[in-house]
């Protein structure tokens, strides 16, 4: 058997410093309360949650401790984009946005893919137990035409410290949270830019 066009995925720790995840987890749980324009776009575009996309999504050049998450999530990028093989010669992968997703009982963040960019992913900061995993769709899927139906989505369970990456044509969602507690996440995209 061989297998061709194999989607990967990454999901590991992180593996950064107890202090920077308290900090960081300190400061997305605060940002609601200095992002008015943000509570406004999350009412419109984001159901029963609160996320920064809308307002503030280079938190990376706004505050020192996403720009010290950005730094330990660089050398994770560029190692992924080796195992996928991609050739980014003369360029280099530059993270362009960072924001924070605060997902209550409720919220949830329908199918989706973010077409600009090379690499997304997520870095979870709070996952309460049962709260919603990463849904992800064969990207084969439009292209099944007559085949028998098969499974198409993979539900991926993140873990408190851990990060999830994933090509950026990837389609995925984050179904309904049904528990009490809140997930709390920070999303970010990697582009390519020439050296
Ligand atoms: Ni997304």
């Amino acid at each position: 058997m061989r297998v061709c066009f194999e989607t990967l995925i990454e999901q590991k720790r992180l593996g950064i410093p107890s202090g920077l995840q308290r900090e960081i987890r300190n400061t997305a749980l605060r940002l609601p309360e200095v992002d008015r324009v943000g509570l406004r776009w999350s009412k419109k575009n984001y159901p029963n949650g609160y996320t920064s996309y809308g307002s503030l999504s280079e938190l990376h050049r706004n505050f020192t401790v996403f720009d010290r998450l950005r730094s330990a999530l660089d050398p994770e990028a560029r190692s992924f984009s080796r195992k996928l093989g991609l050739k980014v010669s003369g360029h280099e992968l530059v993270l362009t946005s960072l924001w924070v997703n605060l997902m209550p009982e409720g919220c949830y963040h329908a199918f989706h893919h973010h077409p600009r960019s090379v690499i997304s992913g997520t870095y979870y900061v709070d996952v309460p137990r049962g709260s919603s995993p990463l849904r992800v769709e064969d990207p084969r899927a439009p292209l099944f035409m007559a085949s028998p139906a098969r499974k198409i989505q993979e539900d991926l369970v993140p873990r408190v410290g851990e990060i999830i990456l994933f090509e950026s044509w990837l389609r995925h969602e984050v179904p309904p949270n049904r528990v009490k507690g809140t997930r709390v996440s920070v999303s970010f995209n990697y582009e390519l830019e020439k050296n």
